[in-house]
């Protein structure tokens, strides 16, 4: 409602206006109107009606004013503070613009009150619009095409802003493929293939329900958590509680998290295992300058377990006669899909399993936001022994050369053929080579399926490793596009399942 105090009271569009308040702070600064003879107000479509006379109107929203002279992180902070939920955030951001184009000190004072709630604000926005690509979850739906009927991906979700319009680019990039719909409270996204449109909120009741296969899902949730590794403080952190409603998963948690910590009890009373065997850091010297090349590739076994017993006898290359033990892949067998890294690293090698260090971890969260149970995948490397380089007395990881990973394709490939997985991931760049038998640039072949020449559709995205070395700045949002590009194969495992 405008405020009757205030001279001018200006009518935007919708709670995402920006557009709309940017022209009518640029029309008010000419028209020298200072921020407490301003009431800002969103209006419904009766109230349009209502208030369609009140200064503002049309004349409001007219985009013939000059552009403000403002700092360039008046723009950046706007374009998300905006699009907070607090109904007084319109009046602050026209106050802070007002007050920097009139007070030339306040650009060098970010501790000003109204810059830190300006900031907060914008973080906040960003923050929803980050959960909203990482919470997010699909359901297929059948439904009217132009031509038939289809499956389009239907998700409730209940963002904390007013962060819909702003967060559905995203979607469109990572699922440019597949027909979705985002129902939310305030406003719907549809993309149909070719075209991004809005619409009016929803209500929880129009998206599709529960499905058998999302009980297999829980199931499988259910048998992957892992109670030593549960840090709730920071789990809550990661999915905030007013997520959780919509998430399928998060009804386990409170069982899961009660029974953790007897559970962690047996796990510690059932002790560690010991690697195969161990050699000792400081005696192990690579000489990758006289490769030791086995003239013949041992012919591909029948079953897994022979393929696994038969990589730890390989010498194909010289990787194998430093490491402690080959790392076979690990899943069932007939599993819908293959997710392949590059080789085992440190922990890897000394546990004999795959992505159990850092980059596994991460793959582990990545997997539990996607409700994408990491026991229902065949997760395995493109080459399979660790090669590193001894400093000191730690064994630095070293990335195998393109001969290394050639000498050890045909266990990938045996792997591929017992398994016979219906998708295949690749994480990072050797895996990809690997799969799909060309260089593959990552960052611009990602998210999307490639296809092989025997049929097999190959999802490219980074390895984890590549997020771990990120910066903290950077790592947010390129965690949120790694977990798109790994949920394409998720929903299409789920898909499968159905
Ligand atoms: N990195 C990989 O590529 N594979 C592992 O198993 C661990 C780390």
């Amino acid at each position: 409602m405008p405020d009757p105090r205030a001279a001018h009271a200006v009518q935007l569009e919708a709670e995402d206006d920006v557009a709309g308040f940017r022209r009518a702070a640029r029309r008010l600064v000419a028209q020298r109107v200072p921020p407490d003879q301003v009431s800002w107000f969103v209006s419904s479509a009766a109230e349009s009606d209502l208030f369609g006379a009140v200064a503002g109107g049309d004349e409001a929203l007219a985009d013939d004013a000059p552009a403000l002279m403002l700092p360039g992180f008046f723009a950046a902070e706007c374009q998300h503070a905006a699009l907070h939920a607090d109904p007084a955030r319109f009046g602050l951001l026209y106050r802070l613009a007002w007050r920097l184009l009139h007070e030339p000190g306040l650009r060098h004072d970010p501790l000003d009150a109204d810059r830190i709630a300006i900031a907060q604000m914008a973080r906040a926005v960003r923050r929803d619009m980050h959960k909203m690509t990482a919470f997010v979850r699909f359901r297929p739906l059948s439904a009217p095409t132009d031509d038939g009927w289809g499956v389009t991906h239907v998700a409730w979700f209940e963002p904390l802003h007013h962060t819909v319009r702003a967060t559905a680019p995203f979607f469109v990039r990572r699922f440019a493929q597949m027909p979705w719909a985002i129902l939310t409270p305030e406003r719907s996204a549809r993309w149909d293939g070719h075209r991004l449109a809005f619409g009016p909120g929803a209500r929880r009741e129009d998206a599709p329900g529960a499905d058998a296969g999302e009980q297999l899902w829980l199931t499988y949730y259910e048998n992957i958590f892992n109670p030593a590794r549960l840090k709730l403080k920071m789990m809550q952190k990661e999915m905030p509680r007013h997520y959780w409603k919509n998430l399928p998963e998060a009804v386990l948690i409170q069982p899961l998290t009660a029974a953790s910590a007897a559970r962690s009890g047996q796990m510690v009373a059932q002790g560690g295992t010991e690697p195969a065997r161990r050699r000792p850091a400081a005696s192990i010297a690579l000489r990758l300058d006289a490769p030791q090349w086995s003239s013949t590739a041992d012919a591909v076994p029948a079953t897994l377990a022979a393929l696994h017993a038969a990589t730890e006898r390989c010498r194909a290359c010289p990787i194998g006669q430093h490491a402690t033990q080959a790392v076979p892949g690990v899943g069932p067998e007939g599993a819908q899909c293959m997710v392949v890294g590059e080789q085992p690293g440190d922990q890897e090698d000394l546990r004999g399993q795959p992505f159990v260090g850092p980059a596994g971890q991460l793959l582990n969260r990545a997997m539990a936001q996607l409700g994408w149970p990491r026991e229902s995948v065949y997760l395995t490397n493109a080459v399979k022994h660790f090669k590193f380089e001894p400093r000191g007395k730690r064994r630095i990881h070293k990335t195998p050369a393109q001969q290394e990973a050639m000498a050890c394709a045909h266990w990938l490939e045996g792997e591929i053929a017992l398994v016979r997985p219906k998708a295949l991931v690749a994480l990072g760049a050797t895996a990809a080579r690997a799969l799909l038998g060309r260089p593959v640039a990552v960052t611009a072949e990602r998210g999307q399926w490639l296809m092989r020449p025997d049929g097999l559709p190959v999802l490219v995205t980074l390895h984890p490793a590549a997020l771990l070395r990120m910066p903290q700045q950077q790592f947010d949002a390129a965690f949120g596009d790694w977990l798109a590009d790994l949920g394409l194969a998720a929903a299409a495992q789920l898909a499968e399942a159905r």
